[in-house]
Parts: C-alpha cells; structure tokens; sequence
C-alpha cells in the first residue's frame, strides 16, 4: 500500500475534518436535522490519508463507513458534541476541514418526555449553535483553516465575509447554478476563494473535488 511511502505529500501532517450533518434534540425522540450525505468530507479524508496524512474525522449522522483501520473517526449527533471534539482535537492538528452542514439553530429546551399532540398549533423557541468553525479561528496558532459555503445569492460576497469573518485559509464555495451540484450528487462545481485571488473548477466527481482540495492544502504547506 502507498499510504507508508515516505515521499508523499502531506506525510506527517495532521488533519481534522469535519462532515455530514448536526442533530439538535426537540424530545427524546425528535430533531431538527438537514439532508447532508457527508460525502464531500469522507471523501477528504480518505484522500487526505492516501496522501500520507494522519486523519481524524469527526462525523455527525450519515450513512457513510470509512476505513476506521487508517482514519480515526468519531461519531457524534450534535453541534455541542462536534465543537467538543474539534476543540479536543486542534491543538496537535496542522489542518482543519470544515465540510459539516452544521445546523445554525436548537431548540431552546428540550422536553425531557416526548411532546403530546394537544393543541392545534406548536411553537418551537431555537437559539443559535456554537460556530466551530469561527471559534476555532479565534483560537488559531499556525494550523491551516479550510470552510465551505453553500450560498444561493451575492455568492463571491458572502464567502468573502466567511473567509475573513472565521479567520480561514482559504473557502471553497460550491456553486448551486449548476445542475449536479450540491448537497445530495455525487458531482460538485466548486471556487476556491483566498484573500486575495479565487480559482474555478469544472463540475467533477466529489472524490475529484477532493483531490483538488487537497492539492490547494499542499500549496499552502509549500507556499
Ligand atoms: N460552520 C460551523 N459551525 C456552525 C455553522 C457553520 O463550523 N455553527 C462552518 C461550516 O462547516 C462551513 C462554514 O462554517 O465550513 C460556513 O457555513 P455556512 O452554513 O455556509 O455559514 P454560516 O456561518 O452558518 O452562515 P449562514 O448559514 O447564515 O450563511
Ligand atoms: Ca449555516
């Protein structure tokens, strides 16, 4: 296997990403989620350690497996559990990987019981979720800082606030104007957006955005 020669690229280099979706718990038996495959973060892993690096992967919900052999994967449900585990983990990383569809908001209270069927309407009160990835951005000494953004309108603009707002590296903006592209294909077109230049891809397989991903993270090692 070539994942032990000692010329490749990011040998010796620690990575964490993050993937799929957050669960926010409404009852014991209820959440609010979102449709996130996970894809587009299992496939940076599985990449990332082709290419020789030490990963873990921090996983909410999907229906993905990984090769637990060569990755450390940690499974967790919600926001709260991600952070934790990203905080836990990015003192000793070089490189964080936010692909998580993190969920922006929880409920207020949780029920401790599930909730009845009474009235003929409900109201949930939610609150805003810990940002990971702006926290982690506060707290950056040297690592590398990689996001995503998935925006429908003014899509350069908001990933630039992004960018510079949580302190990254660089942004990969994935485009929604083409067919193909997103949250549930296989393919996505991507813009790769650093302070101060921006590169577009051709819509390509995930595991093919992967690797150009992971081509950008090398240049920054070298640059
Ligand atoms: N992110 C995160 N924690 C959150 C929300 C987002 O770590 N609570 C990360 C995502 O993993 C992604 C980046 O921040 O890499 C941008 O996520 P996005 O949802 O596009 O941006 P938000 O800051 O949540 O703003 P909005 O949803 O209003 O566009
Ligand atoms: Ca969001």
């Amino acid at each position: 296997e070539n994942h032990f020669s000692e010329d490749l690229p990011l040998k010796g280099k620690k990575i964490l990403i993050t993937a799929g979706p957050t669960y926010e718990a409404i009852d014991p038996v209820r959440f609010i989620g979102n449709h996130s495959s996970g894809k587009m973060g299992y496939e940076i892993a599985e990449a990332a350690m082709k290419l020789g690096a030490e990963v873990t992967l921090i996983s909410g919900p999907t229906h993905l497996s990984i090769d637990e052999k060569h990755i450390n994967l940690l499974r967790v449900t919600s926001t709260r559990d991600m952070y934790e585990a990203a905080h836990a983990n990015f003192a000793e990383t070089d490189v964080f990987v936010s692909a998580a569809a993190v969920a922006d908001y929880k409920p207020k209270f949780v029920a401790d019981k599930k909730i009845k069927k009474n009235d003929d309407s409900l109201t949930l009160e939610l609150t805003k979720t810990e940002d990971i990835l702006a926290s982690l951005g506060e707290e950056k000494r040297g690592q590398k800082l990689i996001g995503f953004a998935l925006e429908t309108n003014n899509e350069e603009e908001n990933a630039r606030k992004k960018l510079k707002k949580k302190n990254l590296d660089f942004i990969v903006l994935n485009s929604l104007n083409d067919k193909g592209a997103g949250f549930k294909s296989d393919t996505n077109k991507i813009s790769i957006i650093y302070p101060d230049r921006k590169k577009d891809f051709d819509l390509k397989s995930k595991k093919e955005v992967a690797g150009d991903i992971l081509n950008e993270i090398i240049e920054l090692f070298n640059a």
